[in-house]
């Protein structure tokens, strides 16, 4: 395997592993600066750094987006109630190497409507993945994903988008999760970028909090999120951020 891949890989497997620990958490009462505690134990105790810790000034070690927070939600003493969705979005760096993910988590038991933006919001994500490979538009990408999410009747979210990723958190090219398939770059083997569609139950607009970070739907509808950090191959792509428990998706869920 090539150098990029293998060091994307091992800091892909810190950060999903931060995430199988916090599914062991996740429950009514526990605040979400509990979560970002764990996290940042967890990426401390395997030698590696948290990437959103002081990023653009950024307060915390991870992000805890609940119901209609459709991303970069700052942890707080605030606690979960249940039927409350939350996604918690880590990063880590290791050996200079970023690797991003992010997962949805249920508290208690949620809605029906809540259950199936998840399945959706996943499904999509995962969708998109399948076809990756060298020489395609990465517009496929967002095509893919917006296809499968309006096709249900829920909206994807355009201000935010998935990003190549490195020794750089944020690099090019921007990856689009809605669009025409003829729209940015051809994939080329060595690649490697993340897929993070936030999907809308309701409308696709977002307006960002006054602490500057916080985006939320513009309707209150619920949002939901995943993101793996990917590379593509000659004849495919490899996921660097699953988790080594089978926790990809919230096993309450299935
Ligand atoms: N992890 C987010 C992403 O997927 C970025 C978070 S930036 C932060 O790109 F500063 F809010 F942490
Ligand atoms: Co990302
Ligand atoms: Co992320």
């Amino acid at each position: 395997m090539i150098e990029s891949f293998e060091k994307t890989k091992l800091a892909g497997s810190i950060a999903s592993g931060a995430l199988d620990e916090v599914d062991k958490i996740v429950r009514p009462g526990v605040s979400t600066d509990e979560i970002d505690k764990l996290c940042y134990d967890y990426i401390n105790d395997h030698k590696a750094y948290s990437a959103p810790l002081y990023y653009r000034g950024f307060p915390k070690s991870c992000c805890t987006s609940t119901n209609h927070i459709v991303c970069h939600g700052i942890p707080s003493s605030k606690t979960l109630k249940d039927g409350d969705i939350l996604n918690v979005d880590v990063t880590a760096i290791k050996d200079g190497w970023h690797g991003d993910t992010s997962r949805m988590f249920v508290v208690g038991d949620c809605s029906v409507k809540a259950k199936k933006l998840i399945r959706i919001t996943y499904e999509s994500m995962m969708k998109a993945i399948s076809i990756i490979k060298s020489n395609i538009n990465i517009g496929h990408i967002g095509h893919t994903i917006q296809k499968n999410v309006e096709a249900e009747g829920f909206s994807v979210v355009r201000d935010f988008c998935g990003h190549g990723i490195g020794e750089n958190f944020h690099e090019s090219p921007n990856v689009l999760h809605y669009g025409s398939k003829d729209l940015g770059p051809k994939l080329k083997a060595g690649m490697i970028f993340t897929v993070e569609p936030m999907i809308n139950a309701g409308n696709y607009e977002t307006k960002t909090l006054k602490d500057g970070w916080t985006a939320v739907t513009k309707d209150k509808s619920l949002s939901a999120q995943f993101e793996h950090t990917v590379g593509v191959t000659d004849d495919g792509y490899e996921i660097f951020t699953l988790s080594e428990k089978g926790l990809n998706f919230p096993p309450n869920l299935e």
